[in-house]
């Protein structure tokens, strides 16, 4: 979408920027950080970062986009007037070709898993086969380059045509189905044999698992969930009207986000336990517990094809906002979009391949005691987003006006002027100091 379109409507919008936020992080994400982590005690770190950082983070790039009506890398220039800040707006675009070069891995997987559940291949089967057969289905590296290649060329299709109402109207269908798909898997989980050991894992926070490490990975999950820190919101505001209400909209998506993350545990740590799988089983987590779960169901087949599909679509509307930020800066919003679309997608899968083969071939390459895949998570997570984040905070609550920021944050909104201070106070103090002190001690500890 070029910079003089704008969101059919607030809704649009809502819906455009939950769909960003909700896909991979709250759903395959977070499960297996709080598994690796845990349990609760993750949870309740991760929550507190998300109302404490996360969220007033997303207010805040809503109010550089929607202030400047430019892409993330000209509203940092035309709000300072000083074009040494153009490289914040790069250092995102740069962490979205990161991103979606190892998300595209996993959009792959969730796209094979879909195909697989239309043959009945993935029912049927006792549930300690899923594990070596997600191994062997991920670890092949022709399956996964040939699977991460298509999940980019739809992704790719669809952005070179700019965000259309298209997204916008299937959004309405596919997030409210998603939902309920997930309730009803919860309620199955929850009525497993074994089931409340696993809602404990998840709940009762037992802050001995807890290291600096996860703490960092708490804060890089808060930042991912919500898709900030790396001006990708900047752009999304951007296209919106001068009087839309931004702070509800905030609102709206991180309440989202959190529902689906907490459902997302509910629906895999009782299952984990019951059927006596290992909560750090790692990225495999959701693949090989939800087929599991759907076996125990009547319908299972019919039930995994639609939540593989409802997951697809959750993880395509987060990679079009990641495709469509380095889209937008490529082109300027004048020139030539499919262009751009397609070469950028061809460099990102490129960067992607050894993301792609760390399940495989390459799984002895390690780095810092990580596999590939996860040092580029870790390079974008728990470093770019938490550094693009503390220098948006210190951009926002030092270089704009305050009561341009003020009128931002009350424009439309009845709770903005009781918002305003304490955002304001967490933007400018709050922010900067905890991402700092996580850092640190976290990267010192390794
Ligand atoms: N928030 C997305 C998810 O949870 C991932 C994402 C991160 C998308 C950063 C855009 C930018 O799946």
């Amino acid at each position: 979408m070029s910079t003089n379109e704008q969101w059919s409507s607030r809704f649009g919008f809502i819906l455009a920027s939950a769909g960003s936020a909700i896909g991979l992080g709250a759903l395959w994400k977070f499960p297996y950080m709080a598994g690796t982590n845990g349990g609760g005690a993750f949870f309740l770190v991760f929550l507190l970062f998300t109302f404490l950082v996360g969220a007033p983070m997303l207010l805040a790039e809503f109010v550089v986009g929607r202030h400047s009506k430019k892409d993330a890398v000209a509203a940092y220039e035309e709000i300072s007037g000083s074009p040494k800040w153009r490289s914040l707006g790069y250092l995102g675009v740069i962490a979205s070709f990161i991103i979606l070069s190892f998300y595209s891995v996993i959009g792959g997987w969730v796209l094979t898993y879909l195909l697989r559940s239309f043959s009945g291949s993935l029912t049927g089967l006792e549930s300690n086969v899923y594990g070596t057969l997600f191994e062997s289905i991920i670890g092949d590296p022709a399956t996964a380059l040939l699977s991460q290649a298509a999940f980019l060329a739809i992704t790719i299709s669809v952005v070179q045509f700019g965000i259309q109402k298209g997204i916008e109207v299937a959004s309405k269908y596919m997030m409210p189905s998603l939902f309920l798909l997930f309730i009803i898997l919860v309620v199955r989980s929850l009525t497993l044999e074994n089931s409340l050991e696993g809602v404990a894992f998840f709940l009762q926070p037992d802050f001995s698992k807890l290291t600096a490490e996860g703490v960092l990975d708490a804060l890089g999950q808060s930042f991912f969930a919500l898709s900030v820190g790396i001006s990708l919101m900047v752009t999304y505001s951007s296209y919106l009207s001068k009087n839309a209400n931004i702070t509800g909209s905030v609102f709206s998506v991180v309440g989202l986000n959190i529902f689906i993350s907490f459902l997302a545990g509910l629906a895999i740590f009782p299952a984990v336990f019951s059927f006596g799988f290992e909560p750090a089983g790692g990225p495999g987590l959701i693949f090989t517990v939800l087929p599991a779960v759907f076996n125990q169901m009547a319908f299972g087949n019919l039930f995994l094809a639609t939540f593989m599909a409802l997951l697809l679509f959750a993880t395509l509307t987060s990679a079009f906002s990641l495709l469509e930020i380095i889209v937008a800066t490529v082109t300027k919003g004048q020139g030539n979009r499919k262009k751009a679309a397609w070469i950028s997608g061809f460099f990102i899968f490129i960067l992607g391949i050894p993301s792609a083969l760390s399940f495989g071939v390459l799984s002895d390459v390690s780095l810092m005691g990580r596999g590939i895949f996860d040092v580029m998570d870790f390079l974008a997570s728990n470093l770019f987003m938490p550094i693009g984040a503390l220098l948006i905070s210190i951009f926002v609550s030092r270089k704009m006006k305050k009561d341009i920021l003020q009128n931002e944050v009350m424009m439309g909104s009845k709770i903005g002027k009781v918002i305003f201070p304490a955002w304001f106070a967490l933007i400018r103090y709050i922010v900067p100091a905890a991402i700092t002190i996580v850092l640190i001690t976290s990267l010192l500890s390794y």
